[in-house]
């Protein structure tokens, strides 16, 4: 095997790993939170009856299952995501709402398994930041849209603007570095290089920003909904110093309710009639 295909396997390995770990409380807590977010990118979607939709890293299906009704009668949504995990959960809600035009499929931004051309419309909420490949997701995007079709995506901005980025940025200062650079909740807060490759592939893209917010009640439900996960290989004093560094950047005055504002860049964008 080459460096780069061994490179690219530790870091997906990595990647559906840490997903598949974060999936109930993903389900639980956070697509709550997120669900303005989804409003957003749905509403920019623009989505009408008898579209093909493709919800690329479909996670615990939120765009999806939002998409869906709106896209009936005729139209269809596929949801790809490389954790089997959050797949499973997605399954189970698309199950309890009774969508019959939801398929899940596990599969990568890097390869899309659909065919070309399928697509009117590509959804990405908050997954290309954690792509290993954003090249080849690019080409992959181009690939499955039909010629004018649409695609937007929800990426995080940076750590100064977006409290969500800032409070995982800082946890991450104390755990060792992830195997792969280049993927993480702030790597898409500069998009231009991100643009620049989507119109090497024949999609022109602009960003257009909003300002989400997330409440919590105090720095323990912010710290296990973001940090949680990802925090518990730390040894217990390592935990310590990272939540002290979390509370006092973001909870200067002393723990209590918080209000998150997140900036977020949508990438809207069309295939090349
Ligand atoms: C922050 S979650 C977003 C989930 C959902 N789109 C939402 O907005 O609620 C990111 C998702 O991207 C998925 N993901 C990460 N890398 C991916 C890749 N290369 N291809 C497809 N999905 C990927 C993860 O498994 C995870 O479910």
């Amino acid at each position: 095997m080459s460096i780069a295909a061994d490179h690219d396997r530790v870091g997906l390995t990595w990647q559906t790993g840490v997903w598949d770990q974060i999936a109930q409380i993903y389900l639980r807590e956070i697509d709550r939170l997120a669900a303005p977010l989804i409003a957003h990118v749905i509403a920019r979607a623009a989505l009408h009856a008898g579209q093909q939709v493709l919800d690329l890293g479909t996670g615990t299906g939120a765009a999806a299952i939002q998409a869906a009704p709106l896209v009936a009668p005729g139209g269809q949504v596929l949801g790809v995501d490389i954790s089997p995990a959050m797949l499973t959960l997605a399954q189970q809600r698309v199950a309890d709402l009774g969508l019959t035009n939801v398929t899940l499929r596990e599969g990568r931004a890097e390869a899309l398994p659909a065919p070309d051309g399928a697509f009117d419309v590509l959804l990405a909420s908050l997954s290309l930041m954690y792509v290993l490949d954003r090249v080849a997701a690019a080409r992959e995007i181009a690939r499955v849209l039909r010629p004018g079709g649409r695609f937007v995506a929800a990426v995080w901005a940076g750590a100064e603007e977006c409290d969500v980025v800032l409070l995982q940025q800082t946890a991450a200062r104390f755990a060792p570095p992830p195997p792969v650079p280049g993927v993480g909740p702030g790597v898409l807060a500069d998009a231009t290089p991100f643009l620049a490759q989507l119109a090497a592939v024949g999609i022109q893209a602009r960003v257009e920003r909003e300002t989400v917010v997330y409440d919590f009640e105090h720095f323990a439900a912010a710290w296990d909904v973001l940090a949680g996960v990802t925090a518990a290989q730390l040894t217990p004093e390592r935990q310590a110093e990272a939540k002290a560094a979390v509370l006092a950047a973001m909870w200067p005055h002393g723990d209590g309710p918080r209000r998150f504002h997140n900036v977020t860049q949508f990438i809207i964008g069309q295939q090349r009639p």
